[in-house]
């Protein structure tokens, strides 16, 4: 009998290939299917590569908000990103904040983003607050380089806003049991006591506007999808706090370069990520030293058999962010596998890609550097 693969989704580790099929069943999450990117392309008129391309593919309400939304009662968007030192920002962690600066053109609105710059302090043994606020700080430039309007994105940092977050997480948190945390991390006995309170530090974002409005308010979260348990534990709870429960969008991850499968992953080795901060030189090294090759070992073999875009990273990171023309992409596919277009080639195109998005996201990066106090929320 064939062994099932084993594999594993929690915020805090993702072993092993990742069944997105099972995930969607064990999570008890929606898959996006084509009436929910009609409904959705409804109200923005065409539909951001990674709904096509299903780089988003499950959901939590978002009839729901679509509803809520066509009824006149506008939502909120929130997601976050917890930094350490040791995790710069790749190129995976913009996928759920590129669809954010999308969304907030789209329906023109308010974007909550928390930077937990507790959560990696408490999780890792080696991570001091001092990291953690440094860091914040660049990953701010990422985010604000990506185009979030000023006056619509507030900026919550745990430790700074704690005044205004820690009496709404203490009510989120008198409703969750420690052994309801305990099963959907992993942790046992020996786990410190911040990291179990936590889950309920990155529920507030999802109420905090309501609360602050004093009105109840949509709200939705684009995250990756290994994000999810945070919510399943803590939506349960909004209702009995007086508040919607938030509706979500999952991304899959986009893989390492090492292979298909798995997350791109900050403070695994660096030949697994390409980084915001990359120069070209170090792209084109990563991919073309590391990218893992659906093509064939010989250039003669490659001609007569073809290669395998399934298998192919650089490939797959086309088809899920660089490569926006459906028409390109095709021939792309169809000339790899045909074996006219060489490992080589494929990977040049893609370097040249990333190059591209990375030159103009390192420029806007720069001037980010004075305008981060405009995003974040004033006390
Ligand atoms: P963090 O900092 O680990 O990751 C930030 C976001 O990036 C997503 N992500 C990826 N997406 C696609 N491909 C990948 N390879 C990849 N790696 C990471 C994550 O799923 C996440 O959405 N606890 C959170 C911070 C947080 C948060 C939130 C996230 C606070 N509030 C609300 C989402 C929504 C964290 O550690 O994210």
């Amino acid at each position: 009998m064939k062994k099932e693969k084993e594999f594993k989704v929690t915020p805090y580790e993702v072993e092993g290939e990742v069944d997105y099929s099972k995930l969607i069943k064990e999570f008890g999450v929606s898959h996006i299917d084509e009436k929910l990117l009609n409904r959705i392309k409804k109200h923005t008129g065409d539909l951001h590569l990674f709904l096509r391309r299903g780089v988003f593919f499950a959901h939590r309400d978002m009839n729901w908000l679509l509803d809520e939304y066509e009824k006149g009662n506008k939502f909120f968007l929130y997601t976050g990103r917890a930094s350490s030192k040791k995790s710069k920002v790749h190129l995976g962690h913009l996928i759920p904040w590129i669809l954010c600066k999308w969304l907030q053109d789209k329906f023109d609105a308010e974007m909550w983003f928390q930077f937990p710059d507790e959560e990696k302090f408490l999780y890792k043994q080696d991570v001091t607050l001092k990291d953690t606020a440094e860091a914040t700080y660049e990953d701010m430039l990422d985010i604000i380089a990506l185009g979030f309007k000023p006056e619509k994105t507030h900026f919550i940092i745990d430790t700074k806003h704690a005044g205004l977050m820690y009496k709404e997480a203490c009510k989120v948190a008198k409703k969750i049991t420690f052994s309801m945390v305990k099963s959907s991390f992993g942790f046992t006995e020996s786990q410190n006591i911040g990291s179990i309170f936590y889950t309920s530090m990155q529920a507030v974002p999802a109420f905090l506007p309501s609360v602050l409005k004093g009105k109840n308010i949509p709200c939705l979260i684009p995250l990756g999808i290994d994000q999810d348990p945070h919510f399943r534990i803590s939506r349960d709870v909004m209702p009995k706090l007086g508040y919607y429960k938030p509706a979500i969008l999952h991304n899959v991850f986009l893989p390492p370069l090492t292979g298909i499968g798995g997350k791109m992953a900050a403070s695994s080795a660096e030949e697994n990520a390409i980084y915001t901060t990359d120069s070209p030189e170090q792209v084109s090294r990563k991919i073309n030293k590391y990218a893992f090759s659906g093509g064939q070992a010989t250039i003669k073999e490659h001609r007569k058999k073809g290669g395998n875009p399934g298998i192919d990273v650089s490939f797959q990171y086309l088809k899920m962010f660089f490569e926006p023309d459906d028409r390109k992409l095709e021939k792309i596919e169809k000339d790899y596998k045909s074996g006219k277009l060489l490992t080589g080639e494929l990977k040049q195109i893609l370097i040249n890609k990333i190059n591209k998005f990375l030159q103009e996201h390192q420029k806007a990066r720069e001037k980010a550097k004075n305008q981060v106090d405009k995003f974040i929320l004033k006390n």
